[in-house]
């Protein structure tokens, strides 16, 4: 039997059930935008990747030492579609996960999870605190900097763009264009 489709309003629902840490919340939110973006150009479903972007981290919160495998649980008690718990583990490929990306959503997510902290922490860096006017090479120069954002694993965005086959240039590019479209909810501007 078809599973009813997922609406954002729900994937919300439950975000906000397990999460009340602001800076969670946005991250959860840089990675909804930045997914839907993909997915525009991947021409697949919006709804379906930003729900995913959404959900990927809900255990994060309440079980940061169970980060996956608590998301596994909670989703399975509430019948979610195996394809999405799927994906939403494989972020965590290597880390918590064996869960290897597979499917260009899997893999968007995996690459682009980690980046979005580091444009965060780039714009906050700027006197204006705006991802307007960010050039891609501002946020290269910081990946390039270790130290920046020192918690930002490199090797797992290296790592996922040689999966999409797409140079990391490109995808600081369309992540940047991801975010920008939603600086709204990301209370930036
Ligand atoms: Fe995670
Ligand atoms: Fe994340």
């Amino acid at each position: 039997m078809e599973v009813p489709k997922m609406k954002r309003e729900e994937a919300l629902a439950l975000l906000l059930e397990y999460n009340s840490n602001d800076s969670l919340i946005r991250h959860a939110y840089a990675v909804e935008a930045v997914m839907r973006h993909f997915a525009r150009s991947f021409g697949e479903d919006e709804e379906y990747w930003g729900n995913i972007g959404l959900l990927h981290d809900l255990d994060y919160e309440k079980y940061p030492d169970q980060h996956c495998s608590m998301t596994k649980v909670i989703l399975e008690e509430r019948r979610f579609d195996e394809k999405m718990i799927r994906a939403i583990l494989s972020h965590g490929y290597g880390l918590c996960t064996d869960i290897k990306p597979e499917l260009p959503l899997e893999k968007v997510l995996y690459t682009i999870d980690e980046l979005t902290g580091l444009i965060m922490a780039t714009v906050y860096m700027r006197p204006d605190k705006s991802i307007r006017e960010l050039e891609m090479k501002s946020v290269l120069k910081k990946f390039k900097t270790p130290k920046f954002a020192a918690g930002v694993n490199r090797e797992v965005i290296l790592s996922g763009c040689t999966m999409l086959d797409r140079s990391v240039e490109e995808i600081i590019q369309e992540c940047i264009n991801g975010m920008r479209e939603r600086a709204d909810i990301l209370g930036i501007t």
